[in-house]
């Protein structure tokens, strides 16, 4: 079946050059088990390595992944701490296999906020991994598109201050530079799972013209098949970026 949708999507007109996901529907898995929140997160991992096996399978080239929001700081310690915890376990245990596979790790976010041992877990992954060339993964920790187009702003109108930069110099391509995915091109397709109808503080700018594809899947249940059904939706989308359709 994994298969057929693979063959499918590879006979298709291109797949996204980036795909983007927010993964949501742990705490639902698990509360629909009896279980606590932390066991739908645990579970989740699994989800993740679905995601980049399928990506790097289906040529995917860029994988950007919201794992912890600046809101999600607000829920209970407990489920923090736990979260922090399979963090750090997936940055220590999976960073060999990612470099095996190619994978080149980067931990986009407002990293300040993190502790001192999920800092060196994640430098250590993104050092093991650098220069992996089949898949660039983004992982999303602490971020919010509000908070980091703030920074951006406060940090060119620092530079405009002090006099190293004209206002009127600030275009699009200024601006995307000085956000945390400075010199990574938009998400084509963005993927929701748990059937969400929203955005949630995600890539608010990089997100204008993005398809998005949104399955009933709760994230821990979501597989490589998941992915590839994602890309052939997005492959059946006529992308006209406010144009009329070529006739
Ligand atoms: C997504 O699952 C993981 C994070 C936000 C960290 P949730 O924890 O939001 O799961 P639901 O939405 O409560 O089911
Ligand atoms: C968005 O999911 C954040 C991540 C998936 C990391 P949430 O579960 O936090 O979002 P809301 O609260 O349902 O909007
Ligand atoms: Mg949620």
């Amino acid at each position: 079946m994994a298969s057929d949708l693979l063959q499918q999507l590879q006979a298709g007109p291109g797949v996204p050059g980036h795909i983007a996901v927010i993964m949501d529907g742990n705490g639902r898995w698990a509360r629909q088990r009896g279980l606590p929140r932390h066991a739908g997160h645990r579970e989740g991992m699994k989800a993740v390595r679905e995601a980049v096996e399928g990506s790097i399978k289906a040529g995917i080239d860029i994988l950007t992944l919201f794992a912890f929001s600046t809101e999600n700081w607000q829920r209970p310690a407990s489920e923090i701490s736990a979260l922090m915890a399979l963090l750090e376990a997936y940055a220590r245990k999976e960073k060999e296999e990612l470099r095996r596979q190619g994978v080149e790790v980067r931990v986009l976010g407002e990293l300040d906020r993190l502790a001192p041992d999920t800092r060196r877990a994640i430098d250590g992954i993104m050092e093991t991994t650098e220069g992996g060339e089949a898949l660039r993964l983004n992982l999303m920790i602490s971020y919010s598109g509000r908070e980091e187009i703030l920074r951006a702003v406060r940090a060119l109108a620092t530079e405009a201050a002090e006099g190293r930069r004209k206002p009127e110099e600030i275009d699009h391509k200024v601006f995307e530079k000085a956000l945390f995915t400075g010199g990574i091109p938009d998400p084509d397709l963005l993927i929701r799972t748990s059937g969400e109808l929203r955005i949630s503080n995600f890539m608010l700018w990089q997100l204008a013209y993005t398809e998005i594809h949104i399955p009933p899947v709760l994230w821990p249940d979501f597989t490589r098949q998941d992915l590839f059904a994602a890309v052939l939706d997005y492959q059946k989308r006529e992308r006209r970026f406010g144009r009329v359709a070529a006739s």
